[in-house]
């Protein structure tokens, strides 16, 4: 063959690897509003940065027709390239070719580009959409699939692996995302779940739709699985971006610092007027989070599930921090099995990847009850102790109003591992709210009066007054200070200033054995 033969049978190949399953079937993923694999990449990649691995890679198979069905790719594109010119390695399957179906060459293709990832320390991200394993290739696509879960279990806390679902992501392909960090879908374009609608129909007998079993909404108030959700392919991409720009590529790596022009020793005057008068009278704790970060920089994760519970990323001072707050403004900011999984999960991802991490705090308690008690609150719960205790990364607690039982111990304790333990003066630090505690150990006192109502009042101010003032706790050393909440800002910083430079370590051991 002549160079010139052998050039343009190169770029023959090359245009036809391009079209992945050909230009049909592209129209028809724009006609369903969805971008291509590679119009993704280029979307999320900085210009001109994209290499690919494997390029050429076909079906190996020949099993029911496969050998008449080789798509250069093999329905998958793979390789590295650069957001915000920091690496990171990736997937995007192509749902033109066999609906972006797995198979054994496409999850080689996966699998090379995570151990590489990996070997890399950079991040992983993968784009799903796909209608699962190839049917046509049987027990070699439960291989590849093992493979991809091996891979994701072994670079799981060594760098952060991202999983955006653009189209369908079913049966056994839902466990790689669930293994990776943060699941992203888009409303009406993914979907997720073991089985379909016609599945469980067969089984059940119930009706339900693709969005309301397994969409976006679904996902993100309902299972808990997904951490983000957007209504655009597009508006989805540019977040990832942004999400990216606050970790560290790898675990041997801090998190970028930014430059920052929000003055470090900016008063926060408006905090004083955060707690109501009235306890009973809730209050937003996002307040609190949006006064004292870097303007603009608070990024919610999971914000529609277990909303008593807020976790998310913020900047303080340029710095990249992990944030735990109770919200009052939902179920009273008690803590149930599902605010403490999401919590502890959360604690477990900036402590793998050395995110120093700050908990507000003002919560009564985890909650009583049949429901949460048969459901495993006892194991759940203690999910959230295990985090915090086993993180080495700095952990600053600031306690705003109420810090009792086995909730102040999680959120906020130093026995536990908290660095250092600020508070309000309006804290309160007890083992139950003054009422609960006035009903148990001046029970007969209040029995006993002319005027139970009057002596029961009399024995909650003194129980408020003697037990749970801030001063009694700071008497012990549970409390580093009280602080003034127009210094909050400032005192924060100084607070996790001291213990940047923290190390801790743990005893030599495989892993622990973590309740879950
Ligand atoms: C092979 C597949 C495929 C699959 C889709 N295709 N899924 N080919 N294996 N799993 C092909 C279709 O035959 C079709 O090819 C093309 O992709 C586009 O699919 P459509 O059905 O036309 O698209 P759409 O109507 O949008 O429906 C998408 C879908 C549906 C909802 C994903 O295709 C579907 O239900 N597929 C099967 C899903 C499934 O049961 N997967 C296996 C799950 S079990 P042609 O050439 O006809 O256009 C599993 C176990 C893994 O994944 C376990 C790992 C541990």
């Amino acid at each position: 063959m002549s160079n010139q033969d052998a050039y343009n049978r190169f770029k023959e190949m090359q245009a036809k690897m391009l079209l992945g399953g050909g230009e049909d079937r592209i129209t028809a993923q724009h006609e369903r509003g969805k971008l291509t694999a590679r119009e993704r990449i280029n979307y999320l990649l900085d210009e001109n940065s994209f290499t690919e691995q494997e390029t050429f890679v076909t079906v190996r198979s020949t099993d029911f027709g496969m050998d008449k069905k080789k798509f250069l790719g093999d329905g998958v594109v793979t390789g590295s390239g650069k957001i915000g010119g920091r690496q990171v390695f990736l997937s995007s399957q192509d749902f033109t070719v066999l609906g972006g179906s797995l198979g054994e060459m496409h999850a080689e293709r996966i699998s090379t580009a995570q151990l590489d990832a990996m070997k890399n320390g950079t991040p992983f991200l993968q784009i799903n959409d796909s209608g699962g394993a190839r049917i046509q290739e049987g027990t070699l696509s439960l291989d590849g699939y093992a493979k991809i879960f091996r891979a994701n279990t072994l670079s799981s806390g060594v760098i952060p692996q991202l999983s955006v679902i653009l189209g369908p992501c079913a049966g056994g392909a839902v466990y790689s995302p669930a293994i990776t960090d943060f699941i992203f879908m888009v409303d009406q374009v993914s979907h997720m779940y073991i089985t379909g609608p016609d599945v469980i129909r067969a089984v059940t007998g119930e009706e339900i739709s693709h969005e309301d079993l397994g969409g976006a909404k679904a996902h993100t108030f309902k299972s808990g699985n997904v951490h983000f959700r957007f209504s655009s392919e597009e508006e989805c991409l540019v977040f990832i971006q942004r999400l990216l720009s606050y970790l560290p590529a790898n675990n041997k790596e801090l998190p970028p610092v930014w430059e920052c022009d929000d003055p470090i020793d900016r008063a926060t005057p408006e905090l004083l007027d955060l707690l109501p008068d009235n306890p009973r009278k809730p209050y937003d704790i996002k307040d609190l989070i949006n006064s004292v970060f870097d303007v603009g920089s608070f990024i919610e994760v999971q914000k529609d599930y277990a909303q008593n519970i807020v976790i998310g990323f913020a900047k303080l001072n340029g710095h990249t921090i992990g944030l735990m707050a109770n919200q009052p403004k939902v179920m009273a900011a008690v803590l149930d099995i599902n605010a403490s999984d999401k919590a502890a999960r959360f604690v477990r991802f900036c402590d793998s990847f050395n995110i120093p991490f700050i908990s507000f705090v003002d919560v009564p308690g985890f909650l009583p009850g049949t429901g949460q008690e048969h459901g495993g609150i006892i194991r759940h719960g203690a999910k959230l102790l295990f985090a915090i205790a086993e993180a080495t990364v700095p952990k600053i607690a600031l306690i705003v109003k109420k810090s009792y039982g086995g909730a102040y111990i999680a959120m906020s304790s130093k026995a536990l591992g908290y660095d250092r333990t600020i508070a309000y003066p309006s804290a309160e630090v007890a083992v139950m709210g003054a009422e609960g505690a006035a009903n148990v150990i001046f029970r007969r006192d209040i029995k006993a009066a002319d005027d139970p109502e009057a002596m029961k009042a009399l024995k909650i101010g003194e129980f408020k007054e003697t037990v749970m003032n801030p001063f009694i706790a700071a008497g012990f050393g549970y409390l580093d200070d009280i602080i003034d909440p127009a210094e909050t800002r400032l005192e924060l910083w100084k607070s996790l200033e001291m213990y940047l430079n923290k190390k801790e370590d743990r005893p030599k051991k495989k892993h622990g054995n973590m309740p879950l």
